[in-house]
């Protein structure tokens, strides 16, 4: 009988499916079991590459696992699209709704819309500050900072720079994450803005986590800075580009490390060309698995519980949360991406880059 019904979907006959629909949903009537639908929201393809490189590919794999139906959509950066997306997901039947918002404000109008139909809801990777998410699965986020700040500090000390002069590039001012990277990066390298060991130069967010405007950012912070900058601190492998293209510019690439995140292919490459310091490897294959099965278990109607909780600092609210551990990547441990199935071989080393892949060891 569901297969008809699927079957009926497909072949686009309309009105039928319509009540077949209504069949269906008739399981809320019955206190049977609903057929899970999961409905995800991603949020832009330009901000990150991992959003469509793994995050869509990991959950997809994860819901195609288990025989559940998904629609994952990506918003594309557009807040009103964001809402359309999710009013016609709530429309059409979905049991679960997984978001990655593009700013707290528009996610929770989203969350709560759900939540007045009953529909548990998952922050994906970025908490919704004074939102209704029943869950959040992401990284320790904070911890994602610390290993920048940590990184940076090696990185400086290899290269021998004398009171090193810093930028700071942090993530989008609407995005909580990007607060928890910088706070966790910002404990590190306090201290030594403090004891006069290194000196804060620049300090800006750049809205959208936009690389483009990054990039006209950073070109200002080092023209103000009369090219006196010795270290950068960019929240993501993309911001982490904008800045590489500056000081490439300015033939000063290579002596000036520059922080990372999301172990994308251009950051790994801009690692072994020596551009780049390092980048945070988040395996997105767990995030995405945990998320699935959560999302798997509410749309039965189950209940997980979590080990931890996040504070939302908005609302003073304990979010049931899974947060995974993220792992620092330099040039000798670049392999360690590569043999975890992140990136493949072929797409890392490329003829440019086929050398350097032999020294970090990359077989
Ligand atoms: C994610 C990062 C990503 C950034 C830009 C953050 O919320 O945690 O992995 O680089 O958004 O998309």
């Amino acid at each position: 009988m569901r297969k008809g019904i699927l079957a009926l979907a497909t072949s686009g006959l309309l009105a039928v499916t319509g009540l077949a629909a209504c069949a269906e949903d008739k399981g809320a009537d019955t206190g049977a079991p609903k057929t899970p639908k999961i409905g995800v929201i991603l949020p832009d393809s330009k901000s990150s590459a991992r959003w469509e490189t793994a995050d869509r590919k990991y959950l997809e794999a994860a819901f195609k696992a288990a025989g559940v139906q998904a629609d994952i959509q990506n918003a594309q950066g557009d807040k009103t699209q964001f809402q359309t997306i999710a009013d016609q997901m709530i429309t059409n039947g979905a049991t679960v709704l997984m978001i990655v918002n593009l700013d707290s404000g528009t996610g929770k109008a989203v969350l709560d819309k759900a939540k007045a139909q009953n529909i548990p809801t998952i922050d994906y990777d970025r908490l919704t500050l004074g939102g209704s998410a029943s869950y959040y699965v992401s990284f320790d986020n904070k911890a994602v900072g610390k290993l920048q700040g940590d990184g940076l500090v090696k990185c400086l000390t290899d290269s021998g720079a004398k009171n090193p002069a810093i930028a700071q590039l942090n993530g989008s001012p609407t995005d909580n994450n990007a607060t928890l990277f910088k706070a966790g990066a910002v404990g590190v390298l306090q201290p030594k803005y403090d004891a006069k060991e290194y000196s804060l130069v620049a300090d800006q967010p750049v809205p959208d986590w936009d690389n483009a405007q990054a990039g006209v950012i950073f070109e200002q912070m080092f023209t103000q800075a009369s090219g006196k900058i010795n270290g950068v601190l960019a929240a993501n492998d993309g911001l982490g580009n904008a800045a590489i293209t500056v000081l490439k510019k300015n033939k000063v690439n290579g002596k000036v490390p520059v922080t990372g995140q999301d172990a994308t292919v251009q950051g790994l490459q801009n690692i072994l060309a020596g551009d780049q310091c390092m980048t945070v490897y988040k395996a997105v294959k767990q995030e995405a698995d945990a998320a699935a099965a959560l999302a798997i278990s509410l749309a039965k109607g189950e209940t997980k519980s979590t080990d931890q909780t996040t504070k939302d600092t908005e609302s003073g609210r304990d979010v049931p949360s899974v947060l995974l551990v993220p792992q620092a990547i330099f040039f000798n441990n670049v392999k360690d991406v590569v043999t975890d199935g992140y990136v493949t071989k072929a797409e890392l080393c490329t003829a440019d880059f086929a050398a350097k892949c032999t020294e970090a060891g990359i077989s």
